[in-house]
């Protein structure tokens, strides 16, 4: 059954008779007249308790706070914020002075217009409750309009009655395709020049997400870095950035033709998790180089680590560095006090989110959020749209739009859940006594122990070392077995992710799995355990930029020489491709760098074992694997 709605607004008030007389004066609105969102109005006479219901108060959407009778009301006001960024907040005032930004509206004391203030609090829940694109799209959609455009199917029409491929439209549903529409509707806006519907659902996000302005991104987050990078360095400049970075934000250093000055992950070596990078390493990266344009860190990581970013990007800013935060699995984050602060909130400049990932919204769709005073709109909607189709998937905005809304009205219902639902589960798994679900400590690299770095509790690593299966057969196990599909592994962890999508069934049927899974390959000893990761060798120096290597002219050579040792023709050679062992997907090489014996042995020795780690970059020529270099580059040995 569908939880009913409801929508709490507290009155906080010393003053006993004002409190009583505008929370009844307000419940009377409520019965009287039409109440759409269920709104009860209840009292807390002290800052405390009313931060203790803000604390614990699901449908708590807006607060009243009496200046008059609360000291430091603002205080509190702030307070409110921090805990609760979404919730709409009100000061009554009986005197005008300076009104902090955390409110939303100021209210005469003296005003007894009990239907004003109850249209106050509605308009204000109604504001956000809209979904002014995802709206517009479904009245489009019921209006039944003939279509004379793209997408050919025609809202469906020419697959419905096939022979041959009905079975595709019957089982996709009809509104897959009638909500397919294109730019041709000049109702629905374009995501490319927005003016209307989906400038608005934009506008919205930024409120939301706390950003001066958001940006719907239709090809996810791989894009969105592409977008930013292109439009912070143009065709160069230098750029600091993790070497565990998404590959997108390395395939930009090549496009841009940027001068790139890598930041070496951390490695945990017993689990084979990548990242962050030592603070004190991104503090002396930026000394040293004060003349990069931007700095780029993943926060948090795929495993959950997120950073404490604020000296971070304080220490760059004090250097004129922009900041851009790939927060792919972070968009989450602002709607629990437990899980913030977020990037935007400690100060980057430019945030990237996949709200696919971890919120409701379609695969790819992603947004930008920006903060950068120095922001220049017209030159980035110009790099955006570079980027861009010119026939954006309207459902994947519409979901976009639908996400916001839901993390702006529930976000602090569904994450409390979310949380309760991770803790339940870490307890249900390690009471296997065979598998245990990893702590921060667990993961966390020595060298960032002082760093402030902390664990998103929805991201959950299982430890399989106490069972006789490695990760992978683990995982295969739940699949074929029990129907259960994780999130991703290493050779000795399984992850899983909680999202908002993730349910107590869910939690019982992957418990009980683990029972099951832990009673029946407990203590086995196997023959042959697969290795754990080795460290990444050293990184190497660049021979030029990545882009001259890339797009220059090059030559193939095999990675192996004589006896099935390294080919030492490679060694001093410039790459011209990137090498990504997967997993993990970080480059050990990427085009302009010198190719050092370290990470020639590397690449021989995955290449050779039994790892099943993937070597991308690497091209099979009759049998053997060869490496892009740059023409001319190679040692003559
Ligand atoms: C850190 C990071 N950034 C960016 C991306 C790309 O995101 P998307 O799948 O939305 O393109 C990923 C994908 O997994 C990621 O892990």
């Amino acid at each position: 059954m569908k939880p009913a709605l409801q929508c709490n607004v507290l009155i906080v008030s010393a003053d006993t008779a004002y409190a009583a007389a505008m929370e009844a004066g307000l419940n009377h609105c409520a019965r009287e007249q039409k109440n759409p969102y269920a709104l009860r109005f209840v009292t807390q006479h002290a800052a405390d308790t009313a931060l203790e219901q803000a604390g614990t108060d699901p449908c708590l959407q807006s607060v009243f706070i009496d200046a008059a009778s609360i000291d430091d009301a603002q205080d509190l006001g702030r307070a409110l914020f921090a805990l609760r960024a979404e919730l709409d907040l009100f000061l009554v005032v009986d005197h005008v002075s300076d009104v902090d930004a955390v409110f939303h509206e100021v209210v005469d004391r003296g005003d007894e217009n009990y239907n004003q203030l109850y249209r106050l609090v509605q308009s204000a829940i109604a504001r956000r409750a809209r979904t002014p694109f995802a709206d517009t799209l479904r009245d489009y959609v019921y209006g039944a309009k003939d279509a004379w455009h793209t997408p050919g199917h025609s809202g469906g029409d020419s697959l419905r009655e096939s022979p041959w491929v009905a079975d595709f439209h019957q089982m996709m549903g009809e509104h897959i395709f009638n909500t397919d529409l294109s730019v041709s509707v000049q109702v629905l806006d374009s995501l490319l020049e927005p003016h209307s519907v989906i400038q608005e659902a934009q506008d919205l996000a930024a409120e939301t997400f706390g950003a001066d302005h958001s940006f719907f991104v239709t090809n996810g987050t791989s894009t969105a870095n592409k977008v930013i990078m292109q439009s912070q360095l143009g065709s160069g400049g230098k750029v600091i950035l993790d070497q565990a970075c998404h590959k997108s934000v390395h395939h930009a250093v090549i496009m841009c033709g940027a001068d790139p000055v890598y930041l070496r992950a951390s490695v945990n070596e017993t689990f084979g998790f990548y990242g962050p990078v030592p603070k004190a390493d991104i503090i002396a990266t930026l000394d040293a180089n004060p003349d990069a344009s931007l700095l780029v860190l993943t926060s948090c990581t795929y495993d959950g680590l997120y950073y404490d970013l604020t000296p971070i990007i304080s220490h760059a800013h004090s250097l004129g560095v922009k900041v851009l935060i790939d927060e792919a699995w972070y968009a989450h984050g602002r709607f629990h006090p437990a899980l913030r602060p977020t990037a935007v909130e400690c100060g980057a400049d430019y945030v990237t989110q996949s709200t696919h990932k971890m919120l409701s919204a379609f695969s790819q769709a992603s947004m930008i959020h920006v903060c950068d005073p120095d922001f220049d709109e017209h030159r980035f909607r110009e790099d955006l749209n570079m980027h861009t189709s010119t026939s954006p998937q309207y459902a994947m905005i519409a979901s976009l739009d639908v996400a916001r809304k839901q993390v702006s009205l529930e976000g602090f219902a569904q994450l409390q859940r979310c949380l309760d639902i991770a803790a339940r589960l870490r307890q249900g798994i390690n009471r296997t006594g065979v598998f245990r679900v990893l702590e921060l400590e667990d993961i966390l690299p020595e060298a960032l122990a002082g760093d402030g770095i902390r664990l998103d509790p929805c991201k959950l690593s299982i430890d399989t070392r106490q069972s006789s299966l490695s990760a992978p057969e683990l995982q295969l196990k739940l699949f074929e077995n029990y129907g259960i599909q994780v999130e991703k592994v290493t050779h000795n962890t399984v992850s899983v992710l909680v999202t908002l999508g993730s349910t107590e069934s869910k939690v019982h049927r992957l418990v009980y799995a683990l029972e099951q899974l832990a009673r029946k390959y407990h203590g086995q000893k196997k023959a042959s355990q697969p290795r754990r990761n080795r460290p990444l060798p050293g990184l190497c120096d660049f021979a030029c930029l990545p882009r001259d290597a890339y797009f220059g002219p090059v030559q193939d050579l095999p990675l192996v020489g004589e006896e099935h040792g390294a080919n030492l023709q490679l060694v001093d050679a410039i790459c011209a491709d990137q090498v990504v062992p997967y997993p993990p997907g970080i480059p050990v090489l990427v085009p302009g760098q010198r190719i050092t014996r370290a990470v020639l042995d590397y690449l021989l020795e995955l290449y050779h074992g039994q790892s099943g780690i993937e070597l991308h970059g690497l091209i099979e020529q009759g049998g053997l694997a060869h490496l892009r270099i740059v023409a001319g580059s190679a040692s003559d040995n």
